[in-house]
């Protein structure tokens, strides 16, 4: 690919050619008014008996938070692995920015996972690295000019609260630090989605909610953010739609935890949602 464009050295020029997975793309209209995700009737399997996820449909617009919840292995992970196919799609179809993801060859993974931030659990930041590698990665494999990727990473580690941290090593900050430069390096490209798997898990309730409040301001700059967790608290402090894997099988808990609840209070069958709504794991 051309590392510099004819018009200077913005972020546009340098990631041009895969603009049409992003957000607000000047060249196709049509892109920009599809919704940013569309899982349609999708199942995956890992077992041929048994498949972890069973006909789900889910549409997310464009600027949407949505989180995501329901009891431990009812394959929330797993719908978001095949969003940045880490896993294919084994039947019906998943469309980001209107593009077939299952169908994606090889080589155009990259592309996607570009235009797509994920943030795990346990970080996944190198500690040996300084935050500014760690955050620069994903530009660096763009082969970013080095005085883009600066400022760049400068942007984003002022957007997380850590200005001024990226020469310090990742081993030396705290877990919540750790978890705001993973943060960083999702944002740092200007996807136009942010997959968060479980991001507070490992952090006090506290740091829980500030590093939630940090995915909301990031949704707040046009970002449209999947949040799955586990946690009432968070589920219950905030008014975002909330979407439920179930068995294999998801929907809509539209008045929040509480419709949710009351359902799965009905039907009194499933020790794992019993255990979830009494906020243990
Ligand atoms: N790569 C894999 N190979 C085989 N089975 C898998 C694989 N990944 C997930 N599974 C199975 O799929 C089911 C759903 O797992 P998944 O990790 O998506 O659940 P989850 O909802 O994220 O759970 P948790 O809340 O514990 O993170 C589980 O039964 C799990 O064992
Ligand atoms: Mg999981």
């Amino acid at each position: 690919m051309t590392k510099r464009g004819g018009g200077g050295e913005t972020i546009d020029n340098v990631i041009r050619p895969f603009s049409f997975f992003r957000s607000g793309a000047r060249n196709d209209t049509s892109t920009a008014q599809k919704p940013i995700l569309v899982l349609e009737d999708v199942f995956k399997y890992f077992r041929e008996d048994k498949p972890v996820l069973r006909g789900v449909n889910l549409t997310v617009e464009r600027g949407e938070f949505v989180f995501i919840t329901g009891p431990s292995g009812a394959g929330k992970s797993t719908l978001l692995q095949l969003i940045y196919r880490k896993h294919t799609v084994d039947e019906g179809r998943l469309l980001f920015c209107g593009r077939d993801v299952g169908r994606l060859t090889r080589e155009s993974i990259p592309f996607l996972r570009r235009n797509l931030g994920v943030v795990f659990q346990d970080f996944k930041v190198i500690q040996h690295w300084t935050v500014f590698e760690n955050v620069a990665a994903p530009l660096e494999i763009l082969s970013m000019p080095s005085r883009l990727v600066r400022s760049r990473v400068a942007e984003a580690l002022e957007r997380v609260g850590l200005a001024g941290r990226g020469v310090d090593r990742t081993s030396s900050l705290s877990g919540g630090e750790q978890q705001r430069v993973a943060v960083a390096r999702a944002i740092v490209t200007e996807p136009a989605l942010v997959l968060a798997d479980e991001p507070t898990g490992n952090l006090d309730p506290q740091l829980a909610l500030d590093i939630l409040t940090l995915f909301e301001e990031i949704n707040d700059s046009g970002i449209t953010v999947l949040f799955a967790t586990h946690d009432h608290s968070l589920l219950e402090a905030r008014p975002h739609r909330l979407v439920v894997i179930d068995e294999g099988r998801m929907f809509e808990a539209r008045d929040g935890l509480r419709e949710w609840a009351g359902a799965t209070a009905r039907e009194e069958s499933h020790s794992d949602i019993r255990g979830l709504r009494t906020g243990v794991r």
